[in-house]
């Protein structure tokens, strides 16, 4: 049932202000500027002795590991960091008893990240899921961890999902952050952001129509460059994997910063760049950026707080706190890769060559 949408990607674009609501929901601590997380079985003495973590997924579930590293490094001051499940599993990784490692997936049958857990525990790590789809392989494996709470996905591109499994992040984040040395005050900051995030993603998603137009001017793109920077850098791979998934238009994700050792090379324009240049510390090195392609005639949109002059079109998203703003900037890209894959005429629920879980290796 699609409730009215045309489309299950479209259904599940608009579910996500009440899947990040349900994954919020009694898991907030107000007394100690903290979040609870049932299942992690992982004790405050465990949790202060965690070294490093290492993040495993595959396509948008490592996306959204990539953003929840950052997190990390944010909020708990853990090293860490995010890789494919299938690189990790080839490559004879050094499986160290102070690393904590979390295994990503949604629908936590995939077989790659299946594969990395059960190798994992063979050698006797802990090991985490952050799950959407309850019982499944990659939860009975773990030692403990938290489901994302998204609801059922049925488009095999995933778009709630990863939303919520970047809150999870956020909400481990958080957590990891407060038995070690996340201040008081920074934990309340966190919390006032995490509520605010479904009617600000309402205010996104009420965007449509000109997000529509602007998916309409852009569909002609043979190609498309993804750029942002830190915190922005995994929005963009993750905005260029829905675009190519759902639209079959090339779409490179670059960090921004990497723009001059080569992809310059590509501006001209016919190749459109969309940038992410959330309002933070970084705000003037991201727009140098958009400096640099607009003196080479590159189209410019950017998914931003504030319009931005450089860029041919600027689609605003309200601004949370700095660590939390890569959760909504991703939003209007989902819609825009809807759209233009719409244009186009595409089978956006079921793309060529795909499957929604990817059971084999
Ligand atoms: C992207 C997509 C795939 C999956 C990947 C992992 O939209 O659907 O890249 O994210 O196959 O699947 P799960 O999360 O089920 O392990």
């Amino acid at each position: 049932d699609m409730g009215g949408h045309d489309t299950y990607m479209h259904k599940e674009v608009f579910e996500q202000a009440e899947a990040v609501d349900r994954v919020l929901r009694g898991r907030i601590d107000d007394r100690f500027a903290t979040v609870h997380l049932g299942g992690l079985n992982l004790d405050a003495r465990e949790a202060r002795s965690v070294r490093r973590i290492k993040i495993l997924g595959c396509g948008t579930s490592y996306h959204a590991g990539q953003i929840g590293a950052g997190l990390i490094e944010e909020l708990a001051r853990i090293p860490a960091d995010a890789e494919p499940a299938s690189e990790f599993r080839y490559r004879n990784p050094v499986v160290d008893p102070d690393t904590l490692y979390v295994a990503v997936s949604q629908s936590g049958e995939t077989y790659d990240v299946l594969a990395a857990v059960q190798e994992l525990k063979r050698k006797g790590a802990r090991v985490l899921g952050v799950v959407n789809v309850v019982g499944s392989a990659i939860a009975r494996e773990a030692d403990g961890g938290t489901y994302v709470h998204a609801g059922p996905e049925v488009c095999v591109v995933s778009t709630k999902c990863f939303t919520n499994t970047v809150v999870a992040f956020a909400l481990l984040a958080l957590h990891l952050g407060r038995v070690r040395d996340l201040s008081v005050t920074d934990g309340k900051r966190i919390i006032e952001g995490l509520r605010k995030l479904p009617a600000q993603i309402e205010e996104i998603l009420k965007t449509e129509p000109e997000i529509k137009q602007l998916a309409k001017a852009y569909a002609d793109a043979r190609s498309m460059l993804f750029i942002g920077r830190v915190r922005g850098y995994p929005v963009a791979r993750e905005a260029s994997l829905k675009l190519k998934e759902v639209s079959y238009i090339h779409a490179e994700a670059y960090p921004a910063s990497e723009l001059k050792h080569g992809p310059l090379a590509l501006i001209d324009p016919s190749m459109p760049t969309v940038a992410i240049v959330p309002d933070d510390d970084l705000l003037e090195k991201n727009r140098a950026a958009l400096e640099e392609i607009k003196a080479r005639s590159g189209r410019i949109l950017a998914v931003a707080h504030q319009e931005q002059e450089k860029a041919d079109h600027t689609i605003v998203v309200p601004k949370n706190e700095d660590e939390l703003d890569p959760i909504l900037m991703g939003i209007p890209l989902q819609l825009f890769a809807y759209h233009t894959a719409l244009a186009l005429g595409r089978d956006i629920d079921k793309p060529r060559n795909l499957a929604k879980s990817v059971t084999v290796e």
